[in-house]
């Protein structure tokens, strides 16, 4: 049965709503071009031939890699590099650069006089224009900011509407891949005379106990002799209590509503309110009404404590994550962003940071109701350039806007518990730059009181120096481990956030011999080593940021860079074509752990117990040689056997900083079988145990779907991992067989991804090698109910098949 579309959905509930703020989507129906267009040419275009497409939307992610795209010679400077080398793959080497447009249109149904329409742009990459019935509308600049134009004066009610975009992303502008286009939500908003102003109300609770909650709300409207009703409800929709003032001040109303026995939220316990407001008119005729969700909680950052959430220290076990989704690029789905909050917390995370820009709203909704504290960074430059065409070319003109909407757009998310102003932005350097990082922090403490701001600072001697980290509300420290007790002892704050730590790189299933720690380590094949021992000339193991966070008081906690690989920053392959992006994830490009997860895991995860052993145990053609066996785990102690020859017990020993975190046999002789690893409790009782095999030849496809039941939206995903395994059903760990994919009944093929950074093999392309045996195809509901059959075929190999229902 064909659905009704949300467009519709939405259109008829505007058709029958009264005078109220009405919104709707723009998600189908979109008309996109790319190329050169003549000026003002938006409202002649024959556009009969362009492409149709949904928003969000990215364009660049259909490919193809092209080392041309994102080729230059450059010294990185934030790497420490003095010489200039070319470098490819820094931007993900995808079509990202040039002219676009998108054209769709839209009604105005019941339209009523004196109603103010605006167009809400969540994200635009980049420097977008916006055109509405062939007139000029507004334009920004930074391709991650939110933004709204006021278009009342263009539209005409009672007929068709023409919103025309044009984006023109610069090559040189970042130093990862943005992705292009329309990659966020698009809406039309429509408000009636007297209304709350969007991104205007403001619900914090300054005083919690267990038995009050004091809720603070502050509402601007638009309109005069109004009086505002709120009411509180819980997620079951039952009003708790309500309050009515008509005591304006200004445009303001302020209300204090006493919560009894409010539920806290925190990453355990995710428990969210809505503050349900109505606006009226003296004649108690009711003009707008909006629902804010909002959670009650505290937040307090002290020498004493460190950093407080409800009145209990807690250390942020955090990860820090670009905005792409891999294989579906820049464009925002909220059930990619669902799976990769619960990879991480299923790890023992708490903890995001949208490095370095603005996150998406749907992953703050996610990580209010999953329960993921957020750290939420506005620029990754403010005036001075780290690439020639980065923010620095929109600082003066916007960054007082785009913090500003940033906050009031998403200050009511009790995720967010810090705000960063930047990331290891230049103006480190100079007095200058301290007078910015004052007036940065000044403005987002004028919009939210509530929370405090960070810098990721990599320049520590020269923000040591200048005050500039002084002056912070909370040091961030990226990397340095070595500065970590400097640091803590000038700066006054007496606390100390690492706000960016390990950078240690590795490719999911791939073991480099002989296992030696070192940094910009570099292979024939583009690969970094899965023993975890490699970094960057200006990062660390993860052990060296785990000992100052498990030991320090004052340390409150990390951002680990990063907790997925990402398109684009192909260090340490940054020279090396075809590497195309990052090798920093603790799992990789497709979503699948890589071993580093396990190891975050044994420390972070307290509530399941973690055994992983690593390397896999497929070594034709070394027998006799050594490789070594590492064990990840939450037990202190496990005993190795091979073939069932015990290698000896190894304890987690406290002097050492990596035993203290991994339990090593690092002279073990290949000979294949049986690897098995016996954890013992403290008692000495065996625990817990894992046995991994030397497999045969690849044999069977064996799916295995995230989710089997999805929304008939269009839009829900269903991540297949896909592996393959021998007649025993022993996994293959080194299978790079081809494999193809089909997708038959409700749903499509979305995309496939392996998580080999060297791949150039296109994401949407229904054809894919395994990598390290394994890769993930992502399948999407349509608007059709009914079942869904993946089929994944590869030569010689027994297929495959996952059913998944669509509802
Ligand atoms: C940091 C930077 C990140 C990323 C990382 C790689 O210095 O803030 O954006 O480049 O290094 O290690």
């Amino acid at each position: 049965m064909k659905r009704i579309s949300i467009l519709t959905a939405m259109l008829l509930s505007f058709v029958f709503a009264h005078a109220q703020t009405k919104q709707f989507t723009l998600e189908e129906g979109w008309k996109f071009s790319k190329g050169d267009f003549e000026n003002g040419a938006q409202t002649n275009f024959n556009d009969s031939k362009w492409e149709m497409v949904t928003v969000p939307h990215d364009w660049a992610i259909y490919g193809p890699f092209d080392k041309e795209v994102d080729k230059q010679v450059v010294a990185i400077s934030q790497n420490n590099e003095e010489e200039a080398t070319e470098k490819t793959g820094r931007t993900g080497s995808l079509p990202h650069i040039g002219d676009a447009w998108y054209r769709t249109n839209f009604e105005l149904p019941n339209y009523e006089k004196g109603s103010r329409v605006l167009v809400v742009f969540e994200g635009a990459m980049s420097d977008p224009q916006v055109y509405v019935n062939g007139q000029t509308a507004g334009e920004w600049g930074y391709g991650y900011a939110y933004f709204n134009i006021d278009i009342t004066d263009l539209v005409k009610a009672g007929e068709s509407n023409l919103l025309a975009v044009h984006l023109s992303p610069k090559a040189l502008s970042s130093r990862w891949y943005p992705g292009a286009g329309l990659f966020r939500k698009v809406r039309i908003i429509v408000q009636p005379e007297s209304h709350f102003k969007l991104w205007n109300t403001f619900v914090t609770t300054p005083v919690v106990s267990d038995d009050l909650a004091k809720v603070n709300i502050k509402t601007k409207v638009s309109g005069e002799n109004l009086k505002l009703e709120t009411s509180i409800k819980d997620a079951s929709g039952k009003v708790l209590v309500s309050k009515s003032t008509d005591e304006m001040f200004g445009d303001e109303f302020e209300q204090n509503i006493a919560l009894e026995n409010p539920k806290l939220w925190s990453p355990e316990s995710p428990v969210l309110y809505y503050a349900v407001s109505k606006l009226y008119d003296k004649n108690g005729k009711l003009q707008d009404e909006q629902t804010t969700r909002f959670g009650v909680r505290t937040i307090s950052y002290t020498p004493e404590n460190g950093f407080q959430l409800n009145g209990k220290t807690r250390k942020f076990k955090g990860v820090c994550l670009h905005h792409d989704l891999g294989p579906l690029g820049a464009a925002v789905n909220k059930a990619a962003l669902r799976r990769q909050i619960q990879i991480m917390k299923d790890m023992g995370a708490n903890a995001i940071r949208s490095a370095h820009n603005m996150p998406s709203m749907e992953q703050l909704e996610l990580c209010d109701e999953m329960g993921m504290m957020f750290l939420a960074e506005s620029f990754d430059e403010w005036k001075k350039p780290k690439v020639e065409n980065g923010y620095n070319r929109f600082f003066d003109e916007y960054h007082e806007k785009d913090i500003v909407n940033l906050v009031r757009a998403t200050r009511n998310h009790p995720c967010i518990v810090m705000w960063s102003s930047g990331n290891e932005v230049p103006d480190q350097w100079g007095s200058d730059g301290v007078k910015r990082a004052k007036a940065l922090q000044d403005i987002f403490h004028r919009e939210d009181p509530t929370r405090p701001v960070t810098v990721g600072m990599d320049q520590v001697k020269a923000v040591m120096e200048s005050g500039f980290g002084a002056i912070m509300d909370i040091p961030g420290l990226n990397y340095r481990t070595h500065l970590y007790k400097e640091a803590f002892e000038r700066f006054p704050q007496g606390l100390l956030l690492g706000s960016e730590t390990a950078s240690t790189v590795s490719s999911r299933g791939v073991y480099k011999l002989p296992v030696e720690i070192g940094h910009s380590k570099t292979y024939e094949d583009g690969q970094s080593s899965s023993y975890d021992v490699e970094y960057c000339n200006w990062s660390n193991l993860p052990e060296d940021d785990a000992v100052l966070q498990d030991d320090e008081d004052w340390v409150i906690g990390e951002f680990v860079w990063t907790g997925f690989d990402y398109l684009g920053e192909p260090t340490p392959y940054d020279e090396y074509w075809p590497s195309r992006s990052s090798y920093f994830g603790i799992c990789d490009l497709a979503g699948l752990p890589k071993d580093r997860y396990y190891w975050y895991k044994s420390r972070w995860n307290t509530e399941e117990s973690t055994i992983h052993v690593l390397p896999h145990w497929n070594w034709r053609g070394m027998e006799g040689d050594t490789v070594p066996v590492f064990v990840y785990t939450s037990y202190n102690t496990a005993e190795l056997f091979l073939n069932g020859k015990s290698m000896g017990k190894r304890s987690k020993n406290k002097s050492s900083k990596l035993e203290r975190y991994r339990l090593m046999w690092n002279d073990v002789v290949y000979q294949p079988g049986e690897l098995k690893v016996v954890a013992y409790d403290d008692n000495g009782k065996t625990a817990d145990e894992k046995v991994i095999k030397t497999s045969g030849k690849p044999y069977q496809l064996v799916l295995d779907a995230d989710r089997t039941t999805l929304d008939a939206n269009g839009k829900d995903l269903s991540f297949v991992t896909v592996s393959v395994v021998d007649k025993d059903g022993n996994p293959c760990p080194t299978a790079t067989n081809q494999l193809t994919f089909k997708v038959s009944g409700a749903g499509k093929y979305r995309a496939a991804c392996n998580g080999d950074a060297t791949s150039l093999e296109m994401f949407h392309l229904p054809t894919m090698k395994l990598f390290s045996g394994k890769l993930v195809v992502l399948v999407q509901s349509t608007e059709q109910t009914g079942n869904i059959t993946l089929q994944v075929k590869g030569k010689g190999l027994k297929s495959g098949n996952v059913t998944i229902k669509s509802e």
